[in-house]
């Protein structure tokens, strides 16, 4: 089968420097710790957050439900996972009949890869809620949960061609240690 490759960045944030001061969290938003009875909402917000985008060409399981579901369950029984950098965002939205709807909207998760050095993995804001400072929200938590788990260093990748992820990272204060390929075998 023929392969592409595709060009991308792993980078780091130096805990040690210390973390960024995150802007207020928007009005009907709350981030929700892990829990293993939220394993499914990470999978869903995951599949709504990257099915359609890049990424689930350099990852296929990205762009299909059940795909995601068997992804979160790998990160979440590995031996490095770390359920303090992993958060779920909510948005709550009271109705004129005065009901509250819940809608999970965010997901990230952290793995130790070293004994200080913690990896981001997988970190999606769905379509309707970006732009508002979600996903810089949401990486300060990571990033946090990380800091309290003991991790000095916080790496993660991003294909190169991800414009608005990769300037995110680097407008919060990661910097490039290497570019990486990620090779695709794809079927026409
Ligand atoms: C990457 C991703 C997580 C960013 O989520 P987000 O919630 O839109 O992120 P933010 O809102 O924090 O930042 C995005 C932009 O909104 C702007 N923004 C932040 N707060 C804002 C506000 N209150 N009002 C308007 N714009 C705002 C930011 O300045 C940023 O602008 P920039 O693109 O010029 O840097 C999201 O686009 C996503 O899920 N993408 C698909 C999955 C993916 O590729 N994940 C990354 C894998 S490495």
């Amino acid at each position: 089968m023929p392969v592409t490759y595709f060009h991308r960045y792993r980078m780091q944030y130096d805990l040690r420097e210390g973390l960024f001061a995150p802007l207020p969290v928007p009005e009907g938003y709350s981030f929700l710790p892990w829990q293993e009875k939220l394993l499914d909402d990470h999978a869903r917000v995951k599949f709504e957050s990257f099915r359609n985008e890049l990424d689930a060409s350099v990852f296929p399981c990205l762009g299909d439900n059940d795909g995601c579901r068997r992804l979160m369950k790998e990160i979440s029984c590995r031996q490095g996972f770390v359920p303090q950098a992993t958060w779920l965002v909510q948005h709550a939205r009271t109705d004129q009949a005065s009901a509250t709807h819940y809608e999970n909207c965010g997901t990230v998760q952290g793995i130790r890869i070293q004994t200080d050095v913690g990896a981001i993995q997988n970190i999606g804001i769905a379509h309707a809620h970006r732009g508002q400072g979600l996903g810089a929200l949401l990486v300060y938590h990571c990033l946090k949960g990380f800091e309290e788990a003991g991790v000095r260093f916080v790496t993660l990748e991003v294909t190169s061609h991800n414009t608005g992820a990769f300037r995110l990272y680097q407008r919060l204060g990661f910097s490039v240690l290497k570019t990486v390929f990620k090779s695709v075998e794809v079927s026409y």
